[in-house]
C-alpha cells in the first residue's frame, strides 16, 4: 500500500499543506514543535479512525478556526483510492472516494497503517489495557468487522454489569435476565477470543524471528494470548470456547455478584510477553524491551501482508533516537516493497538516505 499525498486544512498548527510522498523511505525533518507529528497524526487517523493522541477531536482543530478538512490519496492492489474526513461545527464527513460513509470506523480497513511513536514501549512496560488497545486497533485494520463485534460485546458487559451491581446492592434480581446476558456476552467474547487468539499466534511467530534477526540469535521472545482460561486454547473452535465461558459465568456467579462486575472475558484478557522464557514487563533491560517493541511493529506489517497481500504503510514517529545505530540499521534495511514515513530532527545518525526529505516548519511542509 502506497500512501500519495496528504492535504490538510486547519488541522492543528497546519492551515494549509499539501505533501506528496515517494513509495520509498520519506523524512519529515523539522526542530522540535513544528508539525510532524500533527501530520502524522493526520494521516493515521484514516488507519485507526481516530486520533493516537488523547483528547476530543475538537483539540484537531488548528486554534481559532471552526473546523478542519484533511484527505489522503493512497494506492493499494484495487487502485488509487481518495480519503477526506472533515469536523465543522457540528458537521462531521467522511468520505471515502466520494462516497459517504456513516461514521469514523467505517473509515477502518481501506488505508493500513503500522503507527510507531516513542509511547509505544508502553506496549511492554504498561499494563494489559495499553496491550489490548494495540490488538484491537491492529486487528481492525484488517477485519473491520471486529469493530462492530466489539461494540457489541461492550454494550453487553455494561448490561450484564449493571444487573451484577444491581444484585451486589441486596436487590432482587431477575435470574433469567443474568443468564439470558451471561448467554449473550459468551457469544460475543467468543468469536473475540478467536479472532485474538488466531492474530497474536501470527504476531507472534514474526516478533520471534525478527527478535532473532536483531539480537544475533541471542534473544528469543513469545508472545501468547492471556485470557480468562487457565490452559491455552490453542486450536478450540468457537462453540467450545463459548461454552468455556459460560462455564466460567455459571461457576462463579457468587464472585461476580460480591464483586458487582463480571470477572470473565475479553475485557480482562492480556498478551503475555516473554523474553528467554521471562516475562519481559518485569526482566527485560528498557533496551531490551526497545527491541521488543521494534519486533512487534516489524510483526505487524508482517501479520498485515500475510492477512491482505499488501504491506501497510509504516508510521514512524520520532523513533529513531529511540533506537540505537544497530536497530536503526536493522529497521532501515527493511525497505523492500515498504514504504516508511519516518520523522526526526536529525537522521543524520540513522546513516541513511532517505528517498524524500520534506522539511517541516511551522506548520508549513516543503
Ligand atoms: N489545535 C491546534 N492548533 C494550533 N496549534 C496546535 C494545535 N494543537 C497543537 N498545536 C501546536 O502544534 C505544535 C506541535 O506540533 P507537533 O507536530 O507535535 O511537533 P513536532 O514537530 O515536534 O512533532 C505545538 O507548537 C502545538 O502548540
Ligand atoms: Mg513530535
Amino acid at each position: 500500500m502506497i500512501l500519495k499525498s496528504f492535504k490538510a486544512t486547519s488541522f492543528r498548527n497546519i492551515s494549509s499543506c499539501e505533501i506528496e510522498f515517494s513509495e520509498g523511505v520519506n523524512a519529515l525533518l523539522g526542530e522540535n514543535a513544528q508539525g510532524k507529528t500533527n501530520a502524522i497524526e493526520g494521516i493515521y487517523i484514516f488507519a485507526r479512525g481516530r486520533s493516537f493522541r488523547r483528547g476530543d477531536e475538537r483539540d484537531l482543530i488548528k486554534f481559532g478556526e471552526e473546523g478542519f478538512r484533511t484527505e489522503i490519496e493512497y494506492r493499494d492492489k484495487t487502485g488509487d483510492n481518495l480519503l477526506e474526513y472533515s469536523v465543522y461545527g457540528k458537521e462531521r464527513r467522511r468520505r471515502k472516494n466520494g462516497y459517504k460513509l456513516k461514521g469514523a470506523s467505517e473509515l477502518v480497513g481501506s488505508f493500513r497503517a503500522v503507527l510507531f511513536v516513542p509511547d509505544d514501549l508502553n506496549l511492554v512496560k504498561g499494563g494489559p489495557d495499553e496491550r489490548r488497545e494495540f490488538l484491537n486497533v491492529s486487528i481492525s485494520q484488517y477485519y473491520p468487522s471486529y469493530i462492530g463485534l466489539y461494540r457489541s460485546f461492550k454494550s453487553a458487559l455494561e448490561n450484564r454489569n449493571a444487573i451484577l451491581k444491581y444484585a451486589m446492592k441486596g436487590h432482587f434480581y431477575d435470574e433469567n435476565e443474568l443468564a439470558s446476558w451471561s448467554e449473550v456476552l459468551s457469544e460475543y467474547a467468543s468469536h473475540i477470543y478467536i479472532m485474538r487468539r488466531d492474530f497474536i499466534k501470527k504476531l507472534s511467530k514474526y516478533a520471534r524471528e525478527e527478535l532473532l534477526l536483531i539480537s544475533a540469535g541471542c534473544e528469543e521472545l513469545s508472545l501468547s494470548y492471556k485470557s480468562s482460561f487457565d490452559e491455552e486454547e490453542n486450536d478450540a473452535g468457537r462453540e467450545r470456547i463459548k461454552g468455556l465461558y459460560l462455564e466460567l459465568y455459571k461457576n462463579n456467579i457468587t464472585r461476580e455478584m460480591s464483586a458487582g462486575v463480571t470477572l470473565f472475558g475479553p475485557h480482562r484478557d492480556d498478551i503475555l510477553i516473554k523474553l528467554n522464557d521471562k516475562e519481559a514487563r518485569s526482566f527485560a533491560s528498557q533496551g531490551q524491551q526497545r527491541s521488543i517493541v521494534l519486533a512487534i511493529k516489524l510483526a505487524e506489517g508482517e501479520v498485515g501482508y500475510e492477512l491482505s497481500g499488501e504491506y501497510p504503510v509504516y508510521l514512524l514517529d520520532d523513533v529513531l533516537s529511540e533506537l540505537d545505530c544497530e536497530r536503526q540499521k536493522f529497521f532501515l534495511s527493511k525497505r523492500e516493497n515498504r514504504q516508511i514515513i519516518i520523522s526526526g530532527c536529525d537522521m543524520r545518525i540513522a546513516d541513511f538516505k532517505p528517498d524524500k526529505i520534506i522539511e517541516v516548519k511551522r506548520g508549513f511542509f516543503s
